[in-house]
C-alpha cells in the first residue's frame, strides 16, 4: 500500500491523489447513523465468506478467520467498544477496517464478488424484515387488548356517531371490533409486504452480477430469504420494501390517530366515556385538577413524522436512474426513525387500551340522547304500519320536532302525542324505543347486535390464536 493510497482510503484510494474535504467527508459519511446496520452488515459478511468457501473462491480457513473475526467486531460494537470513524464513510467499510486490523490479509478477500450496492441493499432489506415482524407482533398484541374491552363490553350500549353528532346507538364491543378490523388489515399489509421484500439482493454485486462462480441461492438460503433476486439491476436499485414498510406505517399511523383522538374526546369532562389510567396519562404544572391524556395527542401526532418519512422517500427515489445513486443512503434516516416511533405508538396504544376502563353507566346515558333510537321508530312504522320508508321517515322527524318542543326524548313522549303526529301508531312502539332494543335488533352480520358482536370476537380470537 503506497501512502498515497493511506492519505486518501484504504478501501478504494487508488486511483486518488489526495484525501476529501472535510466538507466533503461531512456530507458523504453515513456512519452516524447506519451503525444501526451492524448486526445485518456482520450476518450477511458472515453468510458471504461461508458462500464463498464452499464455492471455492476463498479457502476454508480464510473463510473461518472471517467468520471468526466478524463475531469480535460484533461483540465490539455490542459492547460499545467499536471506535467509529467518519473517514471510513459507512458501517460497511467500518466493519471491514476493523476486520483487517484483527484477521489481517484475509479480511481482504472478504469483499470478493460483492458490491457496497448488494451490501447496503441487503442489510436494510433485512433491518426492515426485522421491524417489519416487530410490527406485527406488535400490532397483535394491541388486537388482543381490543378483544379484551370487547369482550368485556359486547352488550355496553354506547351512542354511535356520524358528523361527531348521535347517530344510532352501537355497542362499546362493536366499536373496540372496529379497531381490531383496522388494526387486522395493517397486520395484514406489514404481511404482505414482508413476503414480497423476502428476496435476497447479496451478490448483484455493484450492479451487474459478477464472474465469480458464486450461489446466491445459498446466500439467500442462509439469510432467511424465500430466494435471491432475479435481476441484478433492480436488486441494488430497489427501494419498494422500504416504501411498503412506510406506507403501511402510514396507514397504521392513521388508524393510531384516529383512535388516539377519540380516546381525547371520550376522556374530557364532558363526555366521561373512559377512564385513562394514571400511568397514561400526565398532570398540570398549575391546574392541580388536570389529567392531560398526553399519551393520546402524542399518539395521534405520530402520523405526522410517519407519513413525513413515506412522502421525503418516495421524493428521493423517484426520478433515480438505474442502479445505485448515493441519493439512496438519505433513505435510512426517516426509515428508522418511522419505524421507531410506530413501534411506541402503537406500544403506548396497547397500555393505554389495557388499563382503560369505560364507564358503562355514561355510555348507556348518553346513548340515549340525541333521538338516537329516530330509526328504529321509523323502521317500525315501515314494519307494523306497511308504511313506504319515505313517509316514515317524514312522520319520524315530525314525532323528533314534538319531542324537542317538549324537551324530552323520544321514549318520552305518549302514545297521545304519537298518535296526535299519526293516528295509526299504537302502543308496540315504545318496545323499538329504548337503546338495548335497539342494538339487539341489528342482528345483520356485521351489525352493532352483542349476538353478532360476539361471532366477530370468537372469529378473531380465533385468527389471533
Ligand atoms: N453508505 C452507502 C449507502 O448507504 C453504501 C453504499 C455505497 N455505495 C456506493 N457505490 N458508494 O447507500
Amino acid at each position: 500500500m503506497s501512502d498515497n493510497t493511506k492519505a486518501t482510503n484504504a478501501m478504494w484510494g487508488g486511483r486518488f491523489a489526495a484525501g476529501p474535504d472535510a466538507i466533503m467527508e461531512a456530507i458523504n459519511a453515513s456512519i452516524g447513523f447506519d451503525q444501526r446496520l451492524a448486526q445485518q452488515d456482520i450476518e450477511g459478511s458472515r453468510a458471504h465468506a461461508a458462500m464463498l468457501a464452499s464455492a471455492g473462491i476463498i479457502t476454508d480457513s480464510d473463510a473461518g478467520a472471517i467468520r471468526e473475526g466478524l463475531l469480535t467486531v460484533l461483540s465490539e460494537i455490542e459492547g460499545g467498544t467499536f471506535t467509529f470513524s467518519t473517514a471510513l464513510e459507512d458501517i460497511h467499510m467500518n466493519v471491514e477496517a476493523r476486520l483487517s486490523e484483527i484477521i489481517g490479509e484475509p479480511a481482504g478477500r472478504l469483499h470478493t464478488a460483492r458490491s457496497r450496492n448488494d451490501q447496503v441493499a441487503l442489510d436494510f432489506r433485512m433491518w426492515v424484515r426485522g421491524q417489519t415482524d416487530a410490527v406485527c407482533d406488535g400490532l397483535i398484541a394491541l388486537n388482543k387488548a381490543l378483544l379484551i374491552q370487547a369482550e368485556a363490553g359486547a352488550d355496553w350500549v354506547m351512542p354511535g356517531f356520524t358528523h361527531l353528532q348521535v347517530a344510532q346507538p352501537v355497542t362499546w364491543g362493536h366499536h373496540m371490533m372496529a379497531y381490531v378490523e383496522m388494526f387486522g388489515r395493517d397486520l395484514s399489509r406489514f404481511q404482505n409486504a414482508r413476503a414480497r421484500m423476502n428476496e435476497c439482493p447479496l451478490g448483484a454485486a455493484a450492479l451487474a452480477g459478477t464472474s465469480f462462480p458464486i450461489d446466491r441461492h445459498m446466500t439467500a438460503k442462509a439469510l432467511g430469504f424465500d430466494a435471491p433476486a432475479a435481476n441484478s439491476l433492480d436488486a441494488v436499485a430497489d427501494r419498494d420494501f422500504a416504501l411498503e414498510f412506510l406506507a403501511a406505517a402510514s396507514i397504521c399511523a392513521m388508524h393510531l390517530s384516529r383512535f388516539a383522538e377519540e380516546l381525547v374526546i371520550w376522556s374530557s369532562a364532558q363526555f366521561r366515556f373512559v377512564a385513562l389510567s394514571d400511568r397514561f396519562s400526565t398532570g398540570s404544572s398549575i391546574m392541580p385538577q388536570k389529567k392531560n391524556p398526553d399519551a393520546a395527542e402524542l399518539i395521534r401526532a405520530k402520523i405526522g413524522r410517519i407519513m413525513g418519512a413515506m412522502v421525503g422517500l418516495f421524493t428521493v427515489m423517484k426520478g433515480l436512474p438505474l442502479t445505485y445513486s448515493k441519493d439512496m443512503q438519505e433513505d435510512k434516516e426517516q426509515v428508522f426513525d418511522a419505524a421507531d416511533n410506530l413501534m411506541l405508538a402503537i406500544a403506548a396504544m396497547t397500555g393505554m387500551v389495557s388499563d382503560m376502563s369505560a364507564n358503562k353507566e355514561t355510555l348507556e346515558a348518553a346513548a340515549s340522547t340525541g333521538f338516537s333510537t329516530a330509526t328504529d321508530l321509523a323502521d317500525w312504522l315501515v314494519r307494523a304500519l306497511n308504511m313506504p320508508f319515505r313517509e316514515a321517515h317524514h312522520v319520524t322527524g315530525a314525532l323528533v320536532a314534538l319531542a324537542e318542543s317538549q324537551n324530552c326524548d323520544l321514549p318520552d313522549l305518549t302514545l297521545t302525542d304519537m298518535q296526535f303526529v299519526h293516528e295509526a301508531i299504537t302502543g308496540d312502539v315504545f318496545e323499538v324505543l329504548g337503546v338495548h332494543n335497539s342494538v339487539a335488533s341489528r342482528v345483520s352480520y356485521g351489525g352493532t347486535a352483542p349476538s353478532e358482536v360476539k361471532k366477530q370476537i370468537a372469529r378473531w380470537k380465533e385468527k389471533l390464536k
